[in-house]
């Protein structure tokens, strides 16, 4: 059977795989540590839970507007000014089932085949399979630890060619944590503003900052980006699928046109629970999540330089990258081997940074207890003493 070269050319998201893995494993009794999981351990706020039913029992079960419903739309832009300070009018956001889609649905309406779209490395799994999937050709351009992989501007500026369509930033990061200056940020619009190059912004990680300020891509070049946010991570909501996109109206209606001949609109259930959400004031459980994971990132990161392991700190998102290249090549010889080591021997699941575009390094989440980041950082200690003997 032929499959498409489109379908051929992509692979299925390592992350997701390997943590449906480790999931597995936990549910057959196995006492396995993740640090797999891309999404918050805490529940969903009670009150999207509520919002949820409510939908229910009033029977709003039926197809919304494709771009969602209207109040939603309006809290969504209520909130997202509220953290970041940018406003947007009604038909510049869209709604969409999850933030993935959105990242999509913005690729396909402005990529053309052959088209260049630039993305930093460590990137997101996901990004360089979706650029393949509406025909564009992924440019990579690398962020170093020693620069606490924040991007260079001119490294971006050197690597733009005649074919550059678009350029993908996602701050803070996934898998590094890091979170680019507003400076930084300022820079790069300034390099592009007198092209016709467009950005994706996925600030999808925008509330979850512990040092420093964030501030959106779309204070500097508001007219040619499309902000990605959404409720799976600041909502601890990854199962309710929805994700919103900010953005010039010409192109969230292009968004809009794909997402009607797609999915249609995102569950009307989860716009519900997501409208209690967004709508409960203060909105404390963001800032008491973002306290937990603030304590969490200083715990793995003491523990991990005491390993003396290289590691950069993290200053958003839940995720931090250390450095084990100094333990491949022998009894393992890539980071797939160490996940594959770790998981079968010590039970903990750990990211390899392959999937990331930065061999050498592995990605773990902190989502999950402190009790659990301790007794995972020791197996891994174990883990990685074994090899360094062998
Ligand atoms: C950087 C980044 N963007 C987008 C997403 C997708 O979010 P959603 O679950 O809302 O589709 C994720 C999820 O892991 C992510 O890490």
């Amino acid at each position: 059977m032929k499959l498409s070269r489109r379908v051929e050319e992509i692979k299925p998201s390592p992350t997701l795989s390997l943590d449906a893995k480790a999931k597995e494993l936990i549910s057959r009794g196995e006492d396995i540590i993740s640090f797999g999981a891309g999404e918050p351990d805490f529940p969903t706020p009670s009150s999207a839970s509520e919002g949820g039913k409510k939908a229910i029992d009033l029977g709003k079960t039926k197809y919304t507007a494709v771009d969602g419903i209207p109040e939603l739309k309006r809290s969504a832009i209520k909130r997202f000014y509220d953290f970041f300070g940018v406003k947007y009018e009604i038909g510049e956001v869209i709604v969409t089932p999850g933030a993935k889609m959105a990242i999509y649905e913005a690729l396909f309406s402005l990529v053309d085949e052959g088209d260049e779209v630039i993305a930093l490395s460590p990137y997101w799994v996901s990004y360089i399979d979706m650029i393949k999937m509406v025909g564009g050709k992924p440019k990579i351009v690398e962020t170093k630890p020693e620069n606490n992989f924040e991007p260079i501007p001119d490294d971006i500026a050197k690597s733009i060619s005649e074919k550059t369509k678009l350029i993908i930033l996602n701050f803070p990061c996934n898998p590094t944590g890091s979170v680019a200056s507003p400076e930084t940020f300022k820079e790069i619009a300034q390099a592009i503003k007198d092209k016709d190059i467009f950005v994706i912004s996925d600030e999808i990680y925008g509330t979850m900052v512990y040092d420093g300020v964030f501030e959106s891509f779309a204070r500097f070049l508001k007219d040619r980006t499309v902000v990605i946010w959404g409720m799976s991570k600041t909502y601890s909501m990854t199962g309710w699928r929805i994700g919103f996109a900010f953005g010039p109206e010409k192109i969230i209606s292009a968004m809009k046109k794909v997402q009607s001949q797609t999915t249609s609109n995102p569950t009307t259930i989860s716009q519900y629970a997501s409208l209690s959400a967004l709508e409960e004031e203060p909105q404390k459980f963001v800032r008491e999540t973002t306290e937990e994971f603030r304590k969490r990132r200083d715990l793995i990161y003491a523990l991990l330089v005491e390993m003396g392991l290289k590691v950069v700190k993290p200053k958003g998102a839940f995720y931090i990258f250390p450095d084990v290249s100094r333990f491949l090549g022998m009894k393992v010889k890539n980071t797939d081997e160490l996940s594959d080591f770790l998981l079968n021997k010590k039970k903990v699941l750990v990211i390899p940074g392959s999937g990331f575009g930065a061999e050498g390094f592995i990605r773990l989440s902190f989502a999950l207890s402190e009790s659990k980041i301790i007794e995972g950082i020791k197996r891994i200690k174990e883990g990685l003493d074994e090899i360094n003997q062998s």
